[in-house]
């Protein structure tokens, strides 16, 4: 994991496995309104990726230590990216 180190801010993909895929609308409890799913950010879509920034808390061998993460236990990881940085930070593209 050589350049993965806290403090560092990282983009964590994953996939809720178990997630409903089959909504086309949607009526958020909080939102009190219907809307389409791909207006929403809601875990039920057709394709459960999600993404979310965390905390890097460290790296033991193999294994990324993060504070942050709002998924099930066992939820398959797809990716993690170093957070993007801002538009006028030296080198961003
Ligand atoms: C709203 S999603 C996070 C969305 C993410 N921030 C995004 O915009 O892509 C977080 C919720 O998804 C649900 N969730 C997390 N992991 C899941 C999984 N493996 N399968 C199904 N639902 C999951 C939980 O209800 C959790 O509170």
């Amino acid at each position: 994991m050589r350049g993965l180190a806290p403090p560092a801010e990282v983009q964590v993909l994953y996939w809720m496995h178990q997630a409903r895929r089959d909504l086309v609308v949607q009526a958020p409890r909080r939102r009190g309104i219907v809307a389409g799913t791909f207006a929403l950010r809601s875990p039920v879509r057709p394709n459960p990726i999600a993404s979310s920034m965390v905390e890097l808390v460290g790296v033991e061998g193999t294994t990324v230590l993060v504070r942050g993460m709002d998924c099930v236990d066992g939820t398959p990881l797809i990716d993690l990216k170093p957070a993007p940085s801002k538009p006028d930070a030296p080198g961003h593209s």
